[in-house]
């Protein structure tokens, strides 16, 4: 890496823009890898727990890990939901499914006392904090609260105790604790939960530090283009966060028929029906690479130096990077240009 590094400045500085030149460095990162990869290969015992394995991208990542050699407990929202039964049959005898309602406590003692009996005195090498929800997909203003909580419940409150439960077992390895955060502006009760556990890891990243336990969040983004695309590959890549039909139909219903009638009057039923129109569009359109976001994640367990933040995909670095560092007045006009369709609009917004 530090030689390609080097590699790439001196050239820059030189201001060479030769093919071959680009070439070269890229074929130097790649010894580097291959390297790497060959280093990580030699011992590869880690025990890793994934959250969230039922469907989806957990369910890919799950896969993953466990055909590079690891021993994976893959936590699931249901036993018998289909994507567990054949996460089971796919992969190798070496992973575990592992009945896993992060919300409910006494599942997270369950999983606990199974991992800790197999792990022994190595402790257990990395836990992903993969589950999560998205709750649903409208305005701050009309998300109903039972949204929020759920947010919260799930995405911070689960995986606060499900870290608390595990922390003795990754301390006795000196081990990672690994979040996903997936920053999705206009998302509102999604975003407060994530925003959350960020903190929380701010906190604790420091704290553990002092046993040697490596506090990671990855914040995948956009693995096609900016724009559109990055909700629309948010949705593709992670599916399950989304829930079900039946769950987005009763989000609607919630929101119509809880609405304030001045509230009601502002936004309008086709505005918030469209909501949901917006999401069964976004997620028929194929897929495309999650690649990026797994070498990530495996750079985040495998690597002796892992780095506090990822931000895998074209354009996940940007949109934080823009967040903090550009003047609100730009970067908002910019988010919304991407986060809000123009022809969606709210009843009293048409009119005016
Ligand atoms: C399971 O793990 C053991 C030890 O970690 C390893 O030797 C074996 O090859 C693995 N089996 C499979 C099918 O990956
Ligand atoms: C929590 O999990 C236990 C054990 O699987 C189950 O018996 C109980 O009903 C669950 N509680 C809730 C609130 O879902
Ligand atoms: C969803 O897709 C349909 C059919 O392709 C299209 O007519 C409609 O405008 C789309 N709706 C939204 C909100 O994007």
């Amino acid at each position: 890496m530090l030689s390609a590094l080097i590699y790439l400045s001196i050239y820059t500085h030189l201001n060479l823009k030769k093919k071959d030149i680009n070439f070269g460095i890229y074929y130097i990162y790649n010894i580097y890898i291959y390297i790497y990869i060959y280093v990580c290969d030699n011992k590869r015992t880690e025990l890793v727990f994934v959250s969230g394995c039922d469907s989806g991208f957990g369910h890919d990542l799950a896969k993953f890990l466990d055909s590079a050699g690891m021993r994976v407990f893959a936590g699931v929202l249901d036993e018998l939901h289909p994507g567990a039964l054949k996460l089971k049959k796919d992969a190798s005898p070496n992973l575990t499914v592992l009945q896993l309602d992060i919300t409910n406590s006494s599942q997270i003692t369950q999983a606990h006392q199974y991992i800790q009996s197999q792990t022994g005195k190595t402790g257990l090498w990395a836990l992903v904090n993969n589950a999560g929800v998205l709750g649903y997909v409208c305005d701050g203003e009309i998300l109903p609260i039972k949204m929020y909580k759920k947010c919260l419940d799930v995405n911070f409150i689960g995986s606060v105790e499900i870290t608390q439960a595990f922390l003795p077992l990754i301390r006795q390895s000196k081990g990672r604790l690994i979040s996903i955060s997936i920053p999705l502006p206009g998302f509102a009760g999604y975003g407060a939960s994530k925003a959350a556990l960020i903190s929380f890891n701010g906190a604790i990243r420091q704290e553990l530090s002092r046993w040697g336990v490596k506090v990671i969040i990855i914040q995948p983004g956009a693995f096609k283009t900016i724009k559109y695309d990055f909700i629309l590959s948010t949705i593709i890549h992670f599916p399950d966060i989304l829930g079900s039909r039946e769950q987005w139909n009763s989000a609607q219903e919630d929101i119509l028929s809880g609405l304030a009638q001045e509230v009601m009057a502002s936004y309008g039923e086709e505005y918030i029906r469209s909501m949901q129109q917006r999401l069964v569009n976004m997620s028929s359109v194929s897929s495309s690479d999650t690649g990026p976001f797994l070498e990530a994640l495996k750079h985040a367990i495998l690597s002796p130096r892992p780095k506090p933040f990822y931000y895998p995909g074209a354009s996940a670095w940007a949109l934080p990077l823009l967040y903090r560092h550009s003047p609100t007045s730009l970067s908002d006009r910019i988010f919304s240009r991407i986060f809000m369709s123009s022809d969606a609009q709210p009843a009293e917004l048409l009119n005016s």
